[in-house]
């Protein structure tokens, strides 16, 4: 497959790495070392290039005198040692599988953007030895990253899908890693290898799973993506503490993973949230100072859901240019809200205004100084996990996760 030469490759990661220093990221020099001599070609030989919307076409590793440029040899290269995430599977069709015209849904797996694996691997600690579970194997790239730093004997990865976890397995051998890649839901963690001293997630939950922090040793370090109700996707740093409990705070680095699956929040046997249906006539309409463009701003939106029913789901389309979002409780109560010169129209429909707490939460959020995700700190324990904020004046905030 290669047609790039190893003195080509090194070159093409030495400038991955130098990307990767030039961002917002602090590269370590263990973890700049391991993203030097780990190739992610190995582990990404076929991925989508995005079409249009929700339109994927597989793109393979080129071979000598390919007649597409844009698609040639340079382009390929270049888009894998890129700082972007590679989509592999979309809705559980494997790029290596799809046909040369594409296929239309939403990705299941990537290679997640390699600035963010740095950022979570740094913020990891992932030391030689220590005993490490990563939840979403997808390419087997980071479970090679981590192999590199911790030994590899000391990293377990699973992966619900066994097409991928059999395929990050090979490649992980070529690449000379054999670490223990288990097919398994990551919800569960995987208690065979426990304890361990730290654990990464590179899928999101709404909330940790109490099995994650119930699998780790004192003093181990959690990396778990967040993501709720409003799509505000954050990360969350932990530290598992001698009582059982784990506490930590939120990173400064945005990132939206895609979910857990199934998603924890609906796999209970709970309604999913029902949109209203056409023609059917609001219960109240108002006008709103707060635009629904609002909830596009990651930070506040992470807040705002703090604020509602956890089950809460928003959708968004756009009209000449101007949004609604629509947000749905699996109570059967909506609201749509459409954007206006001086706000929004909110359309309420069933018994509670779902856009009222969320106008309260930004009045707070603006009283606040518009806190930054890293002013946040995460406690998970027994009785449930809680957000806190402690204000300059001294006032203490705390919501449920
Ligand atoms: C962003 S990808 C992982 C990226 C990967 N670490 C890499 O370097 O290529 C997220 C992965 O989570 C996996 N996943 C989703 N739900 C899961 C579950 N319940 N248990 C285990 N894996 C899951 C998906 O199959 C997908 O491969």
């Amino acid at each position: 497959m290669s047609i790039l030469d190893d003195r080509a490759l090194i070159a093409a990661r030495v400038r991955l790495v130098e990307r990767i220093a030039s961002g917002d990221v602090v590269l370590s020099s263990r973890i700049a070392e391991a993203f030097l001599n780990v190739p992610r070609h190995v582990f990404t030989p076929v991925f989508y290039r995005r079409e249009s919307g929700d339109r994927f076409i597989p793109w393979s590793a080129p071979s000598e005198g390919d007649p597409d440029p844009d698609r040639g040899a340079g382009a390929w290269w270049d888009a894998v040692y890129s700082g972007e995430s590679l989509i592999t599977e979309v809705d559980g069709v494997h790029a290596e599988h799809a046909p040369p015209a594409g296929v239309s849904g939403v990705p299941t797996s990537s290679s997640t953007a390699p600035d963010l694996m740095a950022d979570m691997l740094d913020a990891l600690d992932p030391v030689p030895g220590a005993r490490t579970l990563e939840i979403g194997t997808g390419s087997g790239y980071n479970t090679a990253l981590l192999s590199r730093l911790v030994g590899a004997d000391n990293v377990t990865t699973v992966d619900h899908t066994p097409h991928l976890v059999d395929t990050a397995r090979e490649r992980l051998k070529t690449a000379g890693f054999t670490p223990d890649v288990v097919p398994a839901d990551g919800t569960t963690g995987w208690a065979p290898n426990a304890p361990y001293d730290r654990l990464i997630a590179t899928a999101s939950v709404p909330r940790v799973p109490r099995a994650w922090i119930e699998q780790c040793a004192p003093g181990a370090v959690l990396v778990v993506p967040l993501k709720g109700t409003l799509a505000g996707g954050s990360i969350a740093w932990l530290k598992k503490l001698p009582d059982g409990t784990a506490a930590g705070r939120l990173m400064h680095t945005p990132a939206a993973f895609m979910p857990l699956l199934p998603d924890t929040d609906h796999a209970e046997g709970r309604p999913r949230p029902a949109h209203p249906q056409a023609g059917h006539a609001a219960d109240e309409t108002r006008t709103s100072p707060l635009t629904p463009k609002t909830l596009d701003d990651w930070t506040f939106s992470f807040f705002a859901q703090l604020h509602l029913d956890p089950h809460t789901t928003r959708t968004f389309t756009h009209t000449d240019g101007r949004q609604t979002t629509t947000l749905c409780t699996p109570d059967g109560c909506a609201a749509t809200v459409t954007e206006t010169d001086h706000g929004a129209e909110v359309a309420r429909f069933g018994g509670r205004d779902l856009w009222a707490p969320i106008e309260r939460a930004h009045r707070l959020w603006l009283e606040l100084n518009r806190p930054r995700r890293e002013w946040f700190t995460l406690e998970a324990g027994p009785t449930g996990q809680h957000v806190r904020l402690a204000a300059p004046d001294g006032r203490a905030y705390t919501w449920m996760l």
